[in-house]
């Protein structure tokens, strides 16, 4: 039995991920602040139980709380594919310019809400013996400094390493949960449109990003979804691993 939590779970990669696992698996829990009206259909169509918890993850004080509600959903025998997915690329500005709201809710989102989450999941489920795998959504900005993503590039970076240290950490638990960073590469989603709208003067890699989608060289977060599935199904992960889709092609 398997069951997906997805975060991010109504537009982009993690829409994706989730219209393919609400026809497939046993039980989806989708988390996101909207809901994506075709989940009724798909998994009606195919059997699968679902539940939305809408949650506003820059909200980190309920999380602990998002995750004891997310696991009261799961069957004490199912193993578990828990996808750190949401993310914003904004605020998209140099230094000096960012602000400390615009700072926050991308920390928040980016790396608090998956570090808590992740921290709460582990506790909750550390005398579980089942099947645990967490992936948390990384970026080549977690590696790589691009002008004006101060705060995109530091909280992905952050929260790579958290991954590696949580996964070397359960190394050594009795009931290890696997954790992996997984790098989508550049995909065709409201983000890079997002991204596209920035100043110029705010992004200098701005055009580029413009080519990207002009020429077709942004992937479909459909063929990203069926990789990253393909990886998890295929089973043998490398805990704390930073996966790069890249390699997956
Ligand atoms: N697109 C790319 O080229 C690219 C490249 C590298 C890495 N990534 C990473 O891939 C992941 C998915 O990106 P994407 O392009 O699919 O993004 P997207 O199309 O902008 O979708 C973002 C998702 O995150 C959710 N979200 C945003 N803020 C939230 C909040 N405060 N609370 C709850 N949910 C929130 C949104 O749901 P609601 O609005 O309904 O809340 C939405 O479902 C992100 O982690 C991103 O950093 C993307």
């Amino acid at each position: 039995m398997k069951t997906f939590i997805i975060t991010g779970a109504s537009k982009g990669l993690g829409a994706a991920i989730a219209k393919r696992v609400l026809g497939s698996s046993d039980r989806c829990i989708l988390i996101s602040r909207t809901k994506d009206p075709e989940w009724e259909e798909v998994a009606s169509q195919s059997g699968t139980k679902f539940t939305f918890l809408p949650m506003d993850l820059k909200e980190t004080e309920k999380l602990s709380s998002l995750v004891r509600d997310m696991l009261m959903e799961v069957d004490a025998k199912s193993d578990i594919y828990f996808i750190n997915n949401a993310g914003v690329i904004d605020p998209i500005k140099p230094i000096g310019n960012l602000g400390q709201e615009s700072l926050e809710t991308s920390m928040r989102v980016n790396f608090m809400a998956p570090a808590v989450l992740t921290d709460e999941f582990i506790k909750q489920t550390k005398d579980s013996d089942r099947k645990k795998v967490v992936v948390n959504i990384s970026s080549g900005a977690a590696k790589n400094p691009y002008h004006g993503w101060a705060a995109y590039c530091s909280t992905k970076a952050g929260l790579e390493m958290f991954t590696r240290v949580a996964g070397l950490e359960q190394g050594k638990a009795p009931f290890p949960a696997s954790l992996i960073s997984f790098s989508p590469g550049v995909m065709d989603t409201d983000m890079q449109g997002t991204i596209r709208s920035a100043d110029e003067q705010d992004f200098a890699d701005r055009d580029k990003f413009h080519e990207y989608k002009d020429q077709g060289m942004l992937r479909s977060p459909e063929l990203v979804a069926e990789k990253l599935l393909q990886l998890l199904e295929a089973g043998d992960l490398d805990n704390g691993k930073f996966y790069d889709i890249k390699d997956l092609l």
